[in-house]
């Protein structure tokens, strides 16, 4: 159910992006394994959208799996695959009787036929839908993605279609993955971790960051709701001087 309460602060984000981080140690603290804590992390992204439409948020982006994450064990890397997989044949229906728009940004070259023959048939299902957008980033991250628009951008030049001189910084971000969302207002990270390991670097110029101690299998909408109340409360001046 998508008819949320009304509880969207009045200068409230469009676009929430969130780094998902705290996995492992939510397992670690329960003497589980990392991937119970992966699937615990996976059951909290429904709530999370659902509370979108009643906060006014239209765009919901979160960071799935970097590239930089093959470098954890192979059993690590697989299980999560797994999951993902076994995440998109799940909530496939859901997601679509929702109303939820779902893409996936991140290099899909690197990731098993199967697991993006499941990403394409979900974005396709969704296709029609305009709620919320949600965004999985998955095998993504903002270096690669700037990497592969720049080689994409200089084909274009070097085949003749656009001029050089005309790149300008409105060019880029039209061979992102991202080209069609709008940049995000704000961005959460869970964990404690002040960092933004290599997520939506370009888009990201401007946003607002939240970084909170709570580990990722424990956020709740309310926390959400609290997050999107205080950006609410911020003086965003983008360079300029408050009139
Ligand atoms: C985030 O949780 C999920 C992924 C990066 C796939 P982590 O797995 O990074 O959890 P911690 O940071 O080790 O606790
Ligand atoms: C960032 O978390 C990537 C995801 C949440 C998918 P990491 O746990 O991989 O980041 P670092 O290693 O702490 O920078
Ligand atoms: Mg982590």
């Amino acid at each position: 159910m998508l008819n949320a309460p009304d509880t969207a602060p009045a200068q409230g984000p469009r676009h929430v992006a969130i780094i998902m981080d705290g996995n492992g140690r939510w397992a670690q603290a329960r003497g589980r394994p990392r991937l119970f804590g992966h699937h615990a992390g996976a059951r909290r992204v429904r709530e999370v959208v659902e509370a979108c439409p009643g906060l006014g948020v239209k765009y919901l982006t979160v960071f799935a799996f970097s590239t930089e994450n093959w470098k954890r064990t192979q059993a690590e890397v697989a299980g999560l695959m797994s999951l993902f997989r076994r995440y998109i044949v799940k909530e496939t229906r859901t997601l679509k009787e929702n109303g939820i728009r779902v893409r996936f940004i991140g290099d899909r070259v690197r990731l098993d036929s199967k697991l993006t023959a499941l990403m394409d048939t979900l974005e396709e299902e969704t296709k029609d839908n305009d709620l919320v957008h949600l965004t999985v980033a998955l095998n993504y991250g903002g270096r690669d993605e700037v990497a592969r628009a720049t080689k994409r951008l200089a084909r274009d030049v070097a085949e003749g279609r656009l001029r050089a001189e005309d790149v300008d910084e409105e060019t880029l971000p039209k061979y992102l993955d991202t080209h069609v969302l709008p940049d995000p207002d704000l961005v959460i990270r869970t964990s404690g971790e002040a960092r933004i390991s290599n997520f939506l670097l370009w888009q990201s110029a401007y946003a607002e960051y939240e970084f909170i101690d709570t580990l990722w299998p424990d956020f709740t909408a309310a926390e959400l709701e609290r997050l999107c109340h205080s950006y609410g409360s911020r003086d965003r001046r983008f360079g300029a001087v408050p009139a």
